[in-house]
């Protein structure tokens, strides 16, 4: 492999990719706030990996034919994001296990044949965080309390079930969403081990809990905290929060202050990103402090 020169942001110096360059993207719908081409260029400029990750602006109403579009383009594949992950999931030719128990794709590979290859890395990418961030921690420890039951809750709850937690206490503000979940959950085969927890007891679902995530915007820059006291909690718990936006969120400082294990949400989407990074280019990444400070700082 010839390494070329590139910026940090993936950008060639002399500002050109050769005829051979790999491309891959991400494609959402808005795209402008995605961090992922942050990732992505900055892996591509520390392997010297002649490519390319783009965003990709795709409205609804057209990603099914942009999606199809990206073997004739020569893409390698593209991240699919918020809101366009169910329409991946019904556009490709073929799933992989996550994605098949997600009902989302967020990771397209182009294979060999032209055909579109569907997977979901939102789960290993919370798995791979939680292990990296707080090693002591297995998924056989006990009980996991998730908060929240949207698109994040669905991967998170799929990656405990599959790890082998025994026990998902499902906890979410509008109970009939937590049912449905369940209930998703319960016709892909999942329907061992989860409990749905009414919002107004919420602190019951903190008891003897060796995990508690939250999986909500709660606590997010701009947002007020997520209201959920911890005093029910055992301080051995795990506290993980997915928002990365403070990195320490007013759930995690109140996790630290009474002694709770605790790991950021940033990782998840460091990880994540791995398996399609390598499909695409080629080099298994490595996810480093470096990587972390210079994604938070775009
Ligand atoms: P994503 O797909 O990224 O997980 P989402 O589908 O918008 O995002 O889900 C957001 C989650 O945050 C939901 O579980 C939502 O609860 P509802 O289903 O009741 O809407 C939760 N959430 C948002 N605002 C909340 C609040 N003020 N208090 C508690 N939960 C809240």
């Amino acid at each position: 492999m010839t390494a070329v020169q590139l910026h940090k942001d993936g950008a060639h110096k002399d500002g050109a990719l050769s005829g051979k360059a790999k491309i891959a993207g991400v494609m959402g719908w808005p795209i402008s706030h995605s961090r992922s081409p942050r990732l992505h260029g900055f892996w591509l400029w520390q392997y010297g990996i002649d490519g390319a990750y783009v965003p990709l602006a795709v409205a609804p109403e057209r990603a099914e034919q942009a999606i199809r579009a990206l073997p004739a383009l020569g893409f390698r594949g593209c991240n699919v994001t918020v809101p366009l992950k169910e329409i991946a999931f019904r556009t490709v030719d073929r799933l992989d296990e996550a994605a098949r128990r997600m009902g989302a794709v967020n990771t397209i590979v182009v294979a060999e044949d032209g055909a579109l290859e569907g997977g979901n890395t939102d789960g290993f990418g919370f798995l791979e965080n939680l292990r990296a961030e707080q090693p002591e921690w297995t998924a056989e420890s006990g009980p996991a309390t998730v908060v929240g039951a949207g698109g994040a809750a669905r991967a998170v709850v799929v990656a405990l079930l599959d790890a082998g937690t025994p026990e998902v206490r499902l906890v979410n503000r509008t109970r009939a969403r937590a049912e449905e979940l369940a209930a998703d959950l319960a016709a892909v085969g999942l329907d061992g081990g989860v409990s749905v927890v009414d919002w107004l007891s919420r602190e019951t679902a903190l008891d003897g809990a060796a995990l508690l995530v939250n999986t909500t915007t709660q606590g997010m820059t701009g947002q007020p905290a997520l209201d959920l006291p911890l005093s029910a909690l055992p301080v051995s718990a795990v506290v993980n929060d997915i928002v990365y936006v403070p990195l320490e969120t007013p759930l995690l400082a109140e996790a630290r202050a009474r002694g709770n294990p605790v790991a950021g949400g940033v990782g998840m989407l460091l990880h994540q990103a791995r398996p399609g990074f390598k499909a695409w280019f080629g080099v298994e990444p490595q996810v480093t402090a470096e990587l972390t400070r210079f994604v938070l700082e775009g």
